[in-house]
């Protein structure tokens, strides 16, 4: 079809254009009759532009105007004019001009839409997400890719400045012991074998240190199969960064520069850096979690040396089998209904913990269930250990180390919803350290690593790899933002002895070992430098700058939480023919 091409975007006029003819090519948003004058905004990724058609100008192409519907794609000449008085919309950066309509050429018509192409809208995400086309044509997603767009520019740009370089690395592999359930690829050509898609590019940036790149990075597509929630897609973004000669002070010093970047020019917010850090031990005993929260207080205290003294069984068995007693304080709380107080038991029994102990501090005293079973005294000291004030309400836990820490952190999150003590307008950016090295899983009777086989015991834990294995810290480090891991990552082993000597420990034979990451280990064998690496969660980043509630809306085409595409419908049923060459029978 002959059209003419457009002269400007649909978001550029201004009063400078007055007078000049000139043609837009973009889809109709709206359309208003008002008395015989046709009136549509035109759109495209730039904005909108107001288009008038008045009979007494062009009457052939106003009657044309009068068949436009939305979402039809139009080339319109016309001539840029000053809107009337008291009409021009100071909320539209092209709302002080219009253009007076001579030509108008309808290239595409269009279906009535689903629903509306419009900044809010009331749709479940599934619509959405089978007619995305639609839905990414709404300025708010526009704009979350547009952003992506810069944070993968500002990303390239700040590696290569610093002497990164951004290598690719295979989606067809073998698969790499990030421990999330593999994809698999069946190979036609060799029967029975399968690839696997990449976890991570772990194995592979780790070659790529003995092989001397000793700074690399890729902004890279994994995929895991795993179940899948808000902050997790089976196949997500990755900023990953490896480095050689290093320790952790140079990968932190790395990454807060990518951070502080990235915030200035994304956000224009400086950031304080170097950024907080906590061991993991303290990240659980004060707020419960590996990776916490701090835009709020509501910090954790352990009272272990005042309820072992105590007669109550709950808190001094516990103690004795080496848990802990820890709760905190919430303000303004001790006038909480029994009924409030109940949802909240339920709410910590749910998160697995035996039961609550709830104090309210009141003018006259402390009340409580456990009273009669600790006494005036020991409450008061309580109260004064954990610095509650009259009117507040203290919470406590009495558990194995783990769930106990575990259960306060969901309470206090939990709290802090309730209270409203969030500011949406922080970005509390921290480090968690010294995570422990192995998990024991007591279905398997065995160790697994808590982060990755490849990453080393702390040089001082060393020695315990033997007699105390669980007490091994990692040198491993999350990077967390308001509550998000948004990257993970560690020094790696490159010893070969203490290689062999942790996969003894996780119960991989060296059959085994040789069978699935042999090739990393013979590659050690050949010269293989002191390393570490990060890996950034790109969607995460995107979704908490963006201030978005589900990395879905930061990506073009997501999946659903059962790893559904439903625009293309995929997964889907194959050819059998396709099956046939590829050996599989489905049963
Ligand atoms: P890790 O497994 O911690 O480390 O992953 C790094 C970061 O990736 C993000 N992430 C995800 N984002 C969306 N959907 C998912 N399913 C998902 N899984 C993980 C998280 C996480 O912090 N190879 C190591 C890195 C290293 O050691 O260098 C790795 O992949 O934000």
């Amino acid at each position: 079809m002959k059209y003419n091409k457009r002269t400007h975007n649909c978001g550029e006029l201004r009063t400078e254009n007055i007078g000049q003819r000139v043609t837009l090519n973009g889809w109709v948003d709206t359309r208003r009759d008002l008395g015989g004058v046709i009136f549509i905004d035109l759109r495209d990724r730039y904005g909108k532009t107001q288009i008038v058609f008045n009979p007494q100008h062009n009457g052939k192409t106003h009657e044309a105007a009068g068949d436009l519907r939305s979402e039809y794609v139009v080339s319109i000449t016309g001539i840029v004019e000053q809107r009337p008085d008291g009409t021009a919309n100071p909320n539209l950066p092209t709302g002080e001009i219009d253009v007076a309509a001579g030509e108008l050429v309808v290239l595409s018509k269009a279906d009535t839409p689903p629903f509306a192409i419009e900044d809010e809208i009331e749709v479940n995400e599934e619509l959405r997400l089978k007619y995305r086309y639609l839905d990414l044509r709404r300025a708010p997603i526009q704009q979350n890719l547009i952003t992506r767009h810069r944070m993968y520019q500002v990303t390239r740009s700040y590696f290569d400045e610093l002497n990164f370089i951004e290598v690719e690395t295979p989606i067809l592999m073998k698969s790499t012991p990030e421990g999330a359930r593999d994809y698999l690829v069946p190979s036609r050509v060799h029967h029975g074998k399968f690839y696997a898609l990449p976890q991570s590019p772990q194995t592979y940036k780790q070659i790529l240190m003995v092989a001397g790149f000793d700074r690399y990075f890729q902004i890279v597509k994994c995929f895991r199969d795993e179940d899948l929630r808000a902050d997790r897609q089976p196949e997500f973004t990755q900023i990953d960064v490896e480095m050689s000669f290093v320790d952790e002070s140079d990968i932190f010093m790395m990454v807060e520069g990518l951070m502080n970047r990235m915030f200035k020019e994304i956000k224009g917010i400086e950031i304080k850096t170097p950024f907080l850090t906590l061991t993991h031990k303290e990240a659980m005993e004060t707020y419960g979690s590996d990776k916490p929260d701090t835009r709020f207080g509501l910090k954790f205290t352990n009272i272990n040396d005042v309820a072992s003294k105590v007669e109550f069984k709950v808190f001094s068995e516990t103690i004795k089998k080496g848990g802990v007693v820890a709760g905190f304080v919430a303000p303004g709380c001790a006038s909480y209904t029994r009924n409030q107080l109940d949802v909240l038991t339920d709410f910590v029994k749910k998160s697995g913990a035996g039961g609550l102990v709830w104090m309210r501090v009141n003018e006259n005293g402390i009340e409580t269930p456990v009273e009669k079973f600790l006494g005036k005294e020991i409450l008061e000291t309580i109260r004064q250990r954990m610095n509650a004030n009259v009117g507040d309400l203290i919470f406590l836990v009495s558990d194995e180390w783990s769930k106990a820490y575990t259960v306060l952190g969901a309470l206090r999150l939990e709290m802090a919803k309730r209270l409203n003590l969030i500011d949406e307008t922080k970005f509390n950016l921290l480090w968690v350290t010294e995570f422990p090295l192995l998990e024991y899983v007591p279905a398997e009777k065995r160790f697994v690593a808590v982060h990755h086989p490849f990453t080393s015991p702390m040089i001082e834990d060393v020695e315990l790899l033997e007699s105390d294995p669980q007490k091994v810290r990692a040198r491993a480090y999350d990077l967390v933002l308001n509550g998000n891991e948004i990257a993970g990552g560690s020094i790696r082993i490159y010893d070969r002895e203490l290689q062999s000597k942790m996969l003894k420990l996780l119960g991989i034979e060296e059959d085994e070992a040789k069978k699935k990451f042999g090739f990393l280990l013979e590659a050690f064998r050949f010269g293989a430098p002191p390393h570490g690496g990060i890996a950034f969660g790109f969607d995460r980043i995107c979704m908490l700058l963006m201030g978005e509630k589900s990395i879905r809306d930061v990506i073009a085409f997501p999946k659903t939480t059962s790893g559904m595409s439903l625009m293309d419908e995929s997964p889907s049923e194959v050819d059998p023919e396709q099956l046939k060459e590829l050996h599989i029978k489905i049963v």
